[in-house]
């Protein structure tokens, strides 16, 4: 399980609301895949939503960099770019394969340590950067 704590912190709370927010779906996945038979609907549905989050997020938080100047704009719009491409792989094979836990495992595994590494190499720059 994710926890966002201070070290993820942004300068923005706008920001930081939206990072708990991706955690805490990040996390429901992880406690989906816990249990015996998680119900298509329901992996739809979180799916669905988190695609487009992080679309949103991501498109507002280079919004941010830019306005702030951040040296890591470009650093950040090239790992986002990135990790919209791996989500829409995965996508493209839960459609084909259906709520593999193998598959959903997997995009957990790498959304989880992708968020983590991200905020932390990248998005904590914008802190030096915001009023
Ligand atoms: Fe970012």
């Amino acid at each position: 399980m994710l926890v966002w704590t201070e070290q993820f912190a942004t300068g923005s709370a706008l920001i930081d609301t939206q990072h708990r927010m991706l955690i805490d779906k990040i996390n429901l996945l992880e406690k989906l895949l816990a249990e015996p038979a998680p119900s298509r609907a329901v992996c739809d549905e979180l799916l669905s939503f988190l695609g487009s989050y992080v679309a949103t997020h991501f498109k507002f938080e280079e919004g941010c960099m830019l306005k702030a100047r951040c040296p890591a704009h470009d650093k950040n719009k090239q790992a986002h770019a990135a990790f919209l491409d791996l989500f829409a792989k995965f996508k493209v094979k839960y459609q084909a394969e259906g709520a593999k836990p193998e598959l959903l495992r997997n995009l957990h595994a790498v959304a989880a340590d992708w968020i983590k590494s991200h905020i932390l190499a990248v998005d904590i720059q914008l802190k030096a950067c915001a009023k």
